[in-house]
């Protein structure tokens, strides 16, 4: 098996697991956010720079790769790893989630997904097969089946169809895979329907994935629907696989989804905030092109001893930015990737010393709750 994931402990008060996920590219310790570099970089960063924050797993897209520059090219290169040089794990989403927010430019069949490129028009079909052959050609240390993500809202027949074909999609990936150094994670959906996550549970634990991940949420609904979900499709999953929530990273659903035993986590959210000015603090979110900045020589968080709240203060970061300066773009994300990274240590310290509701408490009294 390519992953192994050690249960470390469990906490006493709430869902929440200490884990380590064993890979062939090294370990990572859990509950972990995964940083997001769709196009094989995470923007702005270097690898190293990403290892100095200590990042331990960055997440990449079979479909913009697909597309750019071609999952051939980079198996000739060596592989993802190679080719971006970053020797530490890597998880691709399998093109299920791009291919479906693609919207009037995509057809689904029992087949697949007919689909138009976003960049230059062209047509493609994209199927469990190929999602499964272009992340093995990758070389990713995890690969996600081929899914279909319903939207919000959407009918309970709607969602039913959609996690049925999930299944079926499911297990024409775990066919078409056949490298024993990646693992393939299956992906449960059924909307918001109780019924349908449980019946999308039941048939990816009966194909025995070496991890499971949650999707279908963050797709526009209510906050307190999302946890109320969760609530009920993590105990569906196995206690000895690892949990992963796909395309969620604000500091609150983190939390929350910690606190109902996910492990994993990924979102842009941090990164593209950060490229439009907005930094994550301990006291809230800091929209840095604010005139209340223009003379703030403090860092962007007082509590933060990354790079760039050692080296810089609001007002330059703010005049970097008013004068579309590319080192503003670079220190926020470092900033941003550094904050959330921290926030995955405190909690993972929260759980091995058992007061992970006393910190949730004192996280939000400072940050606050932020709408999005
Ligand atoms: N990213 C966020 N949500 C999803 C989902 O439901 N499926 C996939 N494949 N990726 C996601
Ligand atoms: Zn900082």
């Amino acid at each position: 098996m390519a992953v192994k994931f050690e249960l470390i402990k469990e906490c006493k008060q709430t869902k929440a697991r200490l884990g380590r996920l064993h890979t062939p590219h090294g370990i990572i310790n859990t509950p972990v956010f995964m940083p997001v570099g769709t196009q094989a970089t995470v923007k702005t960063m270097t690898p190293e720079e990403l290892k100095d924050i200590g990042a331990e797993i960055i997440l990449s897209n079979t479909y913009h790769l697909y597309l750019r520059p071609g999952s051939k090219l980079i198996r000739e290169a060596g592989g993802l790893h190679k080719f971006m040089n970053w020797d530490r794990p890597i998880l691709t989403d399998s093109g299920g989630f791009q291919v479906f927010s693609l919207g009037p430019l995509r057809k689904i069949t029992e087949d697949g997904v007919e689909f138009r490129s976003h960049l230059d028009g062209s047509k493609h079909f994209m199927t469990p097969e190929l999602a499964t052959e272009v992340q093995m050609d990758l070389g990713s240390t995890i690969a996600m089946a081929f899914d279909e993500c319903a939207p919000y809202p959407c009918t309970f027949e709607y969602a039913r169809e959609a996690l049925e074909r999930t299944t079926r999609w499911a297990e024409r990936c775990k066919k078409a895979h056949n490298r024993m150094d990646q693992a393939l994670f299956g992906i449960v959906q059924g909307g918001m329907y109780r019924e349908l996550r449980e019946q999308s549970a039941r048939e990816l634990v009966e194909l025995d994935f070496p991890g499971y991940a949650i999707g279908g949420l963050s797709v526009g609904e209510p906050k307190p629907l999302m946890y109320e979900v969760l609530d009920y499709t993590t105990p569906l999953l196995p206690a000895d696989k690892p949990r992963y929530l796909m395309g969620v990273g604000s500091p609150d659903c983190i939390i929350e989804g910690v606190i109902r035993g996910v492990d994993m986590f990924d979102c842009v959210l941090p990164t593209r905030i950060a490229r439009n000015g907005t930094a994550m603090t301990s006291g809230g979110k800091v929209v840095i092109r604010n005139a209340v900045y223009a003379r703030d020589f403090t860092p962007l968080d007082h509590e933060c001893d990354c790079y760039t709240c050692r080296n810089y203060s609001r007002a330059y970061i703010r005049h970097l930015f008013k004068a579309e300066e590319i080192l503003a773009l670079r220190l926020v994300t470092i900033h941003n990737l550094y904050f959330l990274l921290r926030l995955m240590e405190h909690l993972r310290k929260a759980i091995a010393e058992d007061c992970v509701p006393e910190f949730r408490k004192r996280f939000f009294e400072k940050y606050g709750y932020d709408g999005e």
